[in-house]
C-alpha cells in the first residue's frame, strides 16, 4: 500500500483528524503559533472576579459553592464548543479533515503547557511535552486505564489509601479480580483537622514494603479535603527507591482532579510518575474530557487497555507489524471522540493560564480561609479540613451539629446556596468557593449554617 493509499484509507477511518498518537509524534514542544486569540490577563483582570464569574453561564440567583462537582463551561470554552460543533454537524468528515490534527495539536499544547507552568506565568517550562499524556473521558477512565494497564511482576503489590475516592479502589479492586494483583489500603490520618506534613509523609513512607510496585494516592481527598503533600511524599518514595531496580520502584500516580484547575505547582516537578485528572471540575473544562500524565520513563510500565485508534497504531496493524511510538499515544483510548469538547481543552487550559495559575490558586485559597474563618465562629459546625492552606486546597467538609450532611445540603439549597455532600462510607457536608465564587456568597454560606445551627 502507498502512502497515498494509506493516508486515505485513515482518513476514512477519520484517523488523521485528533490523533493523539500523531499528535504525540510529531512534536514535543507546544506549538505557540497554534495558540487561538485569547482574552489576555489584563482582559480577564479588568473586570476583576465579578468579570470572570460573568463570564459563566450560571444561574446568577443561585451561589455556587459546589460549581466544581460537575463544571459549567465559561463563554470562550463553550463558544469553542459551539464553533466545532457547528462545523461537524454541517460536514462532519470534512471538518474532522481538515481541522482535527490542528485542533488536537492546540489541545494537547495548551494541556501540556497549563502543566509544565510552575504559577509564574512562565508555562510551557521544563518537562512541557505533548508525548506525555494521554487524553481520556474522565478521572475515572483514566484511573480505571492506568491501574488496570501497570505492570506488575509476581509478588508486587499496590498500596493505597483509606482517604481514596470510588474510582482508585474500584479500578484496583477489578484489577485484583482480574490478575490476582494484591492491594493493600493505608490511613494516612484519623483526624483530617489535625494533619501535618510530617506525620503525612511519614505515615505514606511506612506504608511501604519491599514490594510496592505503585502507590496510589489522590493529592486532595473529596471526603474530607485534605491536601496531601505531594511533593514532599514524592521525595520521601525517592529516597526509598534509592538503589533498587528499575524493576522494583515504587511509581507515585496520582489522582489530581482535585487539584487540577486549582494547585500552580509545575506538574513533572512534582515528583510523582502518572498523574490522572478529570478536566471537567476545578479546570471548567468541557464535560466528558480528562487526561493521563506520565514521566516519560514511567510511560514504559503502562500498556493500553482500549485500542489506540490513531495513525501509529492502525498503520502498524495496516503493515502487520507491532505498533511503536509514544507509549502514551497507544495508552490513549481511541475511536471517534466528542470532538467538539475534546478540542476545546485549549480554551479551558488557556482560560487558566490566562487568569494565571497563581492567581486562580490565591483566589480559591482565599475565598477557602474566609469560608473556614467564618464557620469556626459557628459553635454548632465541627470543621472537618485542616485550616493550614499547605494541607487543604478549595474543598471544605464540615459537620453542624443535630443535622445530617444531607438535612443540611438540602436547607441550604432553599435558600439558593449549592454545596455537595461527600459521596463515602462517613458523609460530611462539603463546599467549595471557587472563581465562580465571591466573598458575599461565602458569607451568605456562613451566615445559612450560622442561622441553621
Ligand atoms: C477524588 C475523586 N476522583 C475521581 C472522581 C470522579 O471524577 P470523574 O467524573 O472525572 O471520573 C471524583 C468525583 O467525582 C473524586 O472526588
Amino acid at each position: 500500500m502507498d502512502e497515498m493509499d494509506r493516508r486515505t484509507l485513515l482518513r476514512r477511518a477519520g484517523l488523521l483528524a485528533g490523533t493523539g498518537a500523531l499528535a504525540g509524534l510529531v512534536g514535543c514542544e507546544p506549538d505557540r503559533r497554534d495558540r487561538d486569540p485569547a482574552p489576555g490577563k489584563a482582559a480577564a483582570a479588568a473586570g476583576g472576579w465579578a468579570g470572570v464569574r460573568a463570564r459563566f453561564e450560571l444561574d446568577p440567583g443561585k451561589r455556587h459553592l459546589a460549581a466544581w462537582v460537575l463544571a459549567s463551561h465559561p463563554r470562550p470554552v463553550a463558544d469553542a464548543i459551539e464553533r466545532h460543533r457547528r462545523g461537524l454537524q454541517a460536514d462532519p468528515d470534512g471538518y474532522l479533515e481538515d481541522h482535527g490534527p490542528r485542533l488536537d495539536r492546540q489541545a494537547r499544547s495548551a494541556a501540556v503547557e497549563y502543566l509544565a507552568d510552575g504559577g509564574d506565568g512562565r508555562g510551557g517550562g521544563a518537562g512541557a511535552d505533548r508525548g506525555q499524556l494521554a487524553f481520556t473521558r474522565s478521572t475515572t477512565d483514566g484511573l480505571g486505564l492506568l491501574y488496570g494497564g501497570l505492570a506488575l511482576r509476581p509478588g508486587q503489590e499496590v498500596v493505597t489509601t483509606t482517604h481514596d475516592f470510588f474510582s482508585t479502589h474500584e479500578a484496583l479492586r477489578l484489577r485484583a479480580e482480574r490478575t490476582g494483583a494484591r492491594v493493600r489500603r493505608i490511613a494516612l490520618y484519623d483526624d483530617p483537622a489535625a494533619v501535618s506534613t510530617e506525620r503525612l509523609v511519614a505515615a505514606a513512607r511506612r506504608g511501604l514494603g519491599p514490594r510496592t510496585r505503585v502507590l496510589a494516592l489522590t493529592w486532595v481527598h473529596s471526603g474530607t479535603g485534605v491536601r496531601l503533600p505531594l511533593a514532599e511524599i514524592c521525595a520521601a518514595v525517592a529516597d526509598h527507591n534509592r538503589g533498587r531496580d528499575p524493576g522494583d520502584r515504587v511509581l507515585v500516580c496520582v489522582d489530581a482532579v482535585h487539584a487540577l484547575g486549582v494547585e500552580p505547582d509545575a506538574v513533572p516537578r512534582l515528583g510523582c510518575d502518572f498523574l490522572v485528572a478529570g478536566c471537567h471540575k476545578w479546570l471548567f473544562g468541557p464535560r466528558g474530557t480528562g487526561l493521563v500524565w506520565g514521566r516519560r520513563d514511567a510511560w514504559a510500565e503502562a500498556t493500553g487497555t482500549i485500542p489506540a485508534f490513531n495513525g501509529a497504531a492502525i498503520g502498524a496493524w495496516i503493515e502487520g507489524r507491532r505498533p511503536a511510538g509514544p507509549r502514551a499515544a497507544l495508552f490513549e483510548p481511541g475511536g471517534f471522540h466528542a470532538y467538539e469538547h475534546r478540542w476545546a481543552l485549549a480554551e479551558a487550559f488557556r482560560f487558566h493560564l490566562d487568569l494565571g495559575k497563581q492567581e486562580v490558586a490565591d483566589r480559591t485559597g482565599d475565598l477557602a480561609a474566609r469560608l473556614k474563618d467564618g464557620l469556626a465562629a459557628v459553635p454548632a459546625v465541627r470543621l472537618v479540613t485542616p485550616r493550614d492552606p499547605a494541607l487543604s486546597a478549595g474543598i471544605v467538609c464540615l459537620e453542624v451539629a443535630g443535622h445530617r450532611p444531607g438535612e443540611a445540603m438540602a436547607a441550604l439549597r432553599r435558600r439558593g446556596i449549592l454545596v455537595s455532600v461527600t459521596p463515602y462510607a462517613r458523609p460530611y457536608l462539603r463546599l467549595g468557593p471557587s472563581v465562580v465564587t465571591s466573598e458575599e456568597d461565602v458569607d451568605a454560606a456562613v451566615g445559612a449554617l450560622r442561622a441553621l445551627a
